[in-house]
């Protein structure tokens, strides 16, 4: 599709501010869906992984607000790292049109987040924890409210979440314009939809769970025990940056003790993290000062980090949705890359479900077991086993040798450090 975004009705300043992020052409989701938003439809957007859903919402959000005063839309997003990167786009292009944004997530100084409130904001991008708590101090006048949007939709609307919803809703002004995206809408946002939009407009560019088009997606059938030599191995294969998901905190702490053993710069990303701890894992995996990032599920949603080359599944998710959300950490706009997961076979039922909310079959690949990447950890497991040494105790596999191996197919890669 070649059109263009001069016929979508944004302005000539939103124009200079698209050239000037080198957005030379609106994505499917942004030509079908910028138009009914612009004039001010109820939009249930769905659309893959890494296709643009951002500046779906925030481009006709700042044309309609356009000279307008007060706070006059919201942004809701599961996690403050997704809400810190919604900013970025917000920013650049509320500017364009001289409007403003506030950032409202856990973890930070509430006094500030507070004075930024008070300056009536054109935006406001939360999470909803801290909205709730600021809207329950009085500290939050959504009386001019104009749009909501729910990044993430479907995850906004489970039972995690919508607890916090229902309280900020209350607080919104009933007649108002509602925009809900996601790559995975499921009967939830439906059910949602019908009793809380105005004749919502559908766009779906994608069936709800179509995974991520460039990712190349891989299934290992695993023992437990093998997981961290094949992990090991798939890291010495291609040098590509590499984005890992544990299924808890706890194993994610224990993925990332294993990657440095290993001497992979690596950072770890969980709720149990401090906010500082949190902002510098992922700073640095942004900048690639990291070539690995270990994250629970907390990572699984929106985060559009340039050049990860590789997904690991080290555990299935806990919902199949966030499976299709993992994935899309790679492969987003023009880029591809490769997503393994680690099955083991009692998680049969699960990878069942995964395929059906894709409607595709995740290929098998052979376990690289005679590689010697994978010989020489599996190895040293064995050997940790037969006599577990104190540094040893809470590892599935010892350090390995350095392996110089051809770089991967992106543009980021990295040797390990010594
Ligand atoms: N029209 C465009 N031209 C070029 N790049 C674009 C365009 N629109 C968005 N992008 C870029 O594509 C990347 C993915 O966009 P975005 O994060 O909005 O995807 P998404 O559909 O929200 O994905 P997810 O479902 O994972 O949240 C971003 O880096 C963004 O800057
Ligand atoms: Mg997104």
């Amino acid at each position: 599709m070649s059109e263009s975004f001069d016929r979508l009705g944004l302005s000539k300043a939103t124009l200079g501010a698209l050239r000037r992020v080198r957005f030379t052409q609106p994505t499917p989701i942004q030509s079908q869906a910028i138009p009914p938003a612009l004039s001010g439809k109820d939009i249930i957007g769905c659309a893959a992984t890494g296709t643009g859903k951002t500046a779906a919402y925030v481009l006709p959000l700042v044309e309609r607000f356009h000279s307008k005063k007060g706070t006059l839309g919201l942004v809701l997003a599961p996690t403050r790292e997704l809400i810190q990167q919604i900013a970025e786009p917000v920013q650049v292009f509320a500017e364009a049109r001289g409007l403003t944004h506030a950032v409202v997530i856990g973890g930070e100084d509430m006094g500030a987040q507070v004075e930024a409130l008070k300056a009536q904001p054109t935006f406001v991008l939360a999470t909803p924890g801290r909205l709730v708590d600021l809207l329950e101090n009085g500290m939050v006048d959504f009386s001019k409210l104009e749009a909501l949007v729910l990044d993430e939709a479907d995850r906004m609307l489970d039972m995690g979440f919508f607890p916090q919803l229902e309280r900020i809703f209350e607080a919104l002004p009933r007649r108002r314009q509602t925009l809900l995206f996601s790559a995975t809408l499921g009967p939830d946002v439906t059910e949602f939809a019908r009793e809380r939009l105005y004749r919502p407009v559908r766009v779906e560019v994608t069936r709800s769970g179509t995974p991520a088009e460039r990712a190349e997606q891989r299934l290992y059938v695993v023992k437990p025990e093998e997981k961290s030599a094949l992990l090991l191995t798939l890291l010495a294969e291609d040098e590509a940056t590499a984005l890992v998901f544990t299924k808890t905190k706890e194993r994610a702490d224990k993925v990332m003790r294993i990657l440095q053993r290993a001497g992979h710069k690596s950072a770890v990303l969980h709720a149990d993290r401090t906010q500082n701890q949190r902002r510098q894992a992922m700073e640095g995996f942004r900048k690639g000062t990291y070539r690995c990032l270990v994250a629970t599920d907390i990572a699984a949603r929106g985060l559009d980090v340039e050049d990860v080359g590789q997904v690991i599944n080290y555990d299935l998710p806990h919902s199949p949705e966030d499976y299709v959300h993992r994935i899309g950490r790679t492969a987003r706009a023009q880029a591809s890359g490769v997503a393994s997961t680690f099955a083991i076979p009692k998680d049969k039922a699960v990878v069942a479900q995964i395929e059906r909310i894709m409607r595709g079959q995740i290929p098998r690949v052979q376990v690289p077991r005679d590689s010697p990447v994978f010989r020489e950890a599996w190895n040293q497991f064995v050997a940790s086993q037969k006599d577990p040494g104190p540094p040893q105790q809470d590892s599935e596999a010892p350090p390995q040798r350095e392996q110089r191996q051809p770089a991967g197919r992106h543009a980021r890669t990295h040797r390990k450090q010594r």
